[in-house]
């Protein structure tokens, strides 16, 4: 077969940006391991409670200051565990005003799960070992989904939660 020499040039162009990619790649995925954004703090994915911010009673929503909040979460395959209510139920939902600084933080206690308050700069991977933390201000109303955008197991499209936004 007979190769121009303008396909033998792009051919070995091609294949080197594929090497290339591929170098990158590994060495971003594997080489350095994958970590939450906010990946210094550790934590004990089989005693979470250790850490007195995942302790049962501080799980949910919390007012810390005025106008300033703070939403500790456990994940688990596949629920986001946000305390409960006063009759004991478990809560699905919380609310917090507008115009809030909420500190959510977040750790699982078993697999990778996500945490995506849908429509808002919330987007956090939840990994076994870490506490990932984000603050914002939630200053739209309405009531926001939050969604598990990290396959974690069968009932992946069953992890959900709301968050309503109030004037
Ligand atoms: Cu938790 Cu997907």
């Amino acid at each position: 077969m007979h190769l121009h020499k303008y396909e033998k040039k792009w051919l070995i162009f091609g294949i080197s940006s594929l090497v290339v990619f591929l170098i990158i790649l590994g060495f971003g995925a594997f080489w350095q391991g994958t970590h939450p954004q906010s990946h210094g703090v550790t934590i004990d994915p089989e005693n979470v409670e250790a850490n007195e911010a995942f302790r049962p009673e501080n799980l949910g929503i919390t007012k810390v200051d005025d106008n300033k909040y703070i939403v500790n979460i456990v994940a688990s395959a596949f629920n986001y565990d946000f305390g409960t209510d006063e009759n004991g139920a478990p809560l699905k939902h919380i609310r917090i005003p507008k115009g809030a600084t909420v500190l959510f933080q977040i750790t699982t206690k078993d697999v990778v799960h996500g945490f995506n308050i849908a429509g808002t700069n919330v987007n956090m991977m939840v990994e076994p070992g870490y506490v990932s933390s984000i603050e914002t201000v939630m200053d739209r109303t309405g009531e926001y989904t939050v969604v598990c955008n990290e396959y974690c197991g069968v009932g992946h499209h069953l992890m959900f939660a709301t968050v309503e936004v109030y004037d």
